[in-house]
Order: C-alpha cells, then sequence, then structure tokens
C-alpha cells in the first residue's frame, strides 16, 4: 500500500506580503514614518486616505498601520499595474480617478480622525488646493501631511507648478488657521529623498 503525499492546493491566496513591503513608504524617510507614528499614538487614526498611488510604495505601509486605508491614482496604468501588490491587503480601497472626484465619492465611507495623505501631482491639472477644500469641509479631526513641500529655512525639495511653488502663499486663503496647527519636517532621514513637508492638525471639537 502506498501513503499518499498531502499537498496543499491555493486558489486565489495571495502570497503574504513581504515584512518589509512598506520599506519605500514616503520617499523611503523613516523620520517621516516616526512622525506619524507620533501623531498616530496622539489621535489614534481609524482611516486614512492617500491622493496619487503610484506604485503602491506608501499606501502599503498606511495599510499596515491603520485598519482602513484609500488610495486615489488617476494613471489607469499605474492603478492597474498596482493592484497585484495591493490585493494582499484586504483593508485597501484602491480607486482610478481624478483625486478631488474620487474623494466627494468616498468620503462617506471615512471614518475619523483621519489621515489624509495628498502626494497626487506630475499631471497637467494640480489637484492639490481642490483636495485641501473638500477635505476641510468635513467637521471631523483629521491630520493632513501634504509631501513636496516648500519648507522655510530648510534645503528640502519641493513641487512647483506654472511657477506656484507648493508652500503657504499658495495655500494660505482656503487654509482656516484658527481651526489648524501647522508643522513642518525639520530635516530628512538619510538615503531619503530629501523633501519637505507640511502637516496640517485640523483639530475640530
Ligand atoms: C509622487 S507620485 C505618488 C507617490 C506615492 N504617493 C508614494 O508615496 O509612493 C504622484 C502620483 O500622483 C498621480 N496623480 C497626478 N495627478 C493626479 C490626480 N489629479 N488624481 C489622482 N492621482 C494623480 C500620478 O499619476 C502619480 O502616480
Amino acid at each position: 500500500m502506498t501513503t499518499a503525499t498531502p499537498i496543499t492546493i491555493k486558489i486565489n491566496q495571495p502570497e503574504p506580503p513581504p515584512a518589509d513591503d512598506h520599506r519605500f513608504m514616503f520617499n523611503i524617510d523613516q523620520y517621516l514614518v516616526d512622525r506619524l507614528i507620533a501623531y498616530h499614538h496622539r489621535h489614534h487614526f481609524t482611516c486614512a486616505v492617500e491622493t496619487g498611488t503610484y506604485k503602491g510604495h506608501t499606501t502599503v505601509g498606511l495599510a499596515k498601520l491603520f485598519p482602513k486605508v484609500f488610495t486615489i491614482e488617476l494613471n489607469p496604468e499605474f492603478h492597474r499595474d498596482v493592484q497585484p501588490r495591493l490585493a494582499r491587503y484586504p483593508n485597501i480601497t484602491s480607486l482610478l480617478g481624478h483625486s478631488p472626484d474620487q474623494l466627494r465619492n468616498v468620503i462617506d465611507q471615512f471614518s475619523y480622525p483621519l489621515f489624509a495623505y495628498l502626494d497626487a501631482h506630475w499631471h497637467e491639472n494640480w489637484p492639490l488646493r481642490d483636495e485641501l477644500q473638500i477635505l476641510l469641509t468635513i467637521r471631523k479631526p483629521k491630520l493632513i501631511m501634504i509631501h513636496d513641500f516648500q519648507v522655510p529655512g530648510r534645503p528640502f525639495g519641493f513641487d512647483a507648478y506654472k511657477n506656484n511653488p507648493c508652500n503657504l502663499d499658495y495655500l494660505g486663503d482656503i487654509l482656516p488657521h484658527d481651526e489648524c496647527k501647522y508643522a513642518f519636517n525639520h530635516r530628512t532621514s538619510p538615503h531619503s529623498a530629501n523633501r519637505g513637508v507640511l502637516f496640517i492638525e485640523h483639530l475640530l471639537p
């Protein structure tokens, strides 16, 4: 009599993600990851939204930190190509479209306190002001982090569109200063992309 060798058949079960799948989060800036974790200890975020998915480097890091993550990408190829990576994380909802449109579509599914990471750029239409205006109308506590921001007095990289540097002059008129607490990054991690960041704590009762 022969003994059958037990075999395991897996159907449509993604492999577990590598433990270091999040290592490119925030352009490999561990200092920013640590800052976010410190904010998380203070606010206990239950949900995150990212604009600009690209390859999902930050999306997977957010999925390891927070129970629910939404990410929005305009480029159909980027959106398609990242699906296998994101499929390993059941708490990620990946959306294709222009970020302000998709923010309006999913706003009812957010929970609070919310962490919002605004990183959608590279195309003709820069959605940052529209994204901010949508998020700031939500009368719930949130932390908004804007990547590629011009930090006064620091040699960090930042973006500019149509001669508008990404800075407080560009956004100041839409920010409710009396409801917000602002902070920049004051250093970057070695080997990171050395980019500036603005944190906006929109602290509402
Ligand atoms: C710097 S990359 C994002 C990087 C990603 N957040 C990360 O941390 O790895 C910018 C992305 O924003 C996307 N994007 C540009 N405009 C957009 C828009 N209006 N809505 C959504 N995504 C947009 C680009 O296609 C690109 O994939």
